[in-house]
């Protein structure tokens, strides 16, 4: 199985970056965490972040052949972008959608997203763990298939 991790604009500022809202643990960490229960799972992980659209949709057309699924963090676009989420129907594959913080409990501008209908499920408001259950909840769901 291989999954891609996908992330949006502003999370390579994670540790650092509204740590009340989105914690203390990094990126880099938090891709560690998911990469060592890959291992543990036999699922190979590609993974990235930007912070540009079109490099994101760019991306999903790019490795959309290759992977089985993808856990999705779009951050801010999640809630804007028709070009993420017409890339990701595009490719066709399953995906799941991690947010850190819990989107539902913040602003009105927040409360929407744009991919949640697309997506196997969505999982929100529990930090780093969130990567951790999303990755769990797409294993079982591309297993299960
Ligand atoms: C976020 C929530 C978004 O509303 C916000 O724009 C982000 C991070 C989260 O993981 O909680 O950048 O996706």
């Amino acid at each position: 199985m291989r999954i891609a991790v996908l992330n949006g604009p502003n999370l390579n500022l994670l540790g650092q970056r509204e740590p009340d809202i989105y914690g203390t643990t990094t990126l880099e960490e938090i891709e560690q965490l998911v990469r060592h229960r890959a291992v543990v799972s036999g699922t190979e992980v590609e993974w990235f972040q930007t912070n540009g659209e079109g490099e994101f949709v760019t991306c999903i057309q790019q490795i959309g052949a290759r992977v089985d699924g993808f856990i999705v963090n779009a951050a801010a676009f999640t809630h804007t972008s028709l070009a993420i989420k017409d890339a990701l129907l595009a490719v066709g594959k399953p995906l799941v959608e991690a947010h850190l913080s819990n989107i539902f409990a913040r602003e009105e501008m927040r409360r929407h997203s744009v991919l949640a209908d697309i997506a196997v499920g969505v999982v929100t408001g529990f930090g780093s763990t969130s990567y951790l259950l999303a990755f769990d909840g797409l294993l079982a769901h591309l297993e299960n298939r």
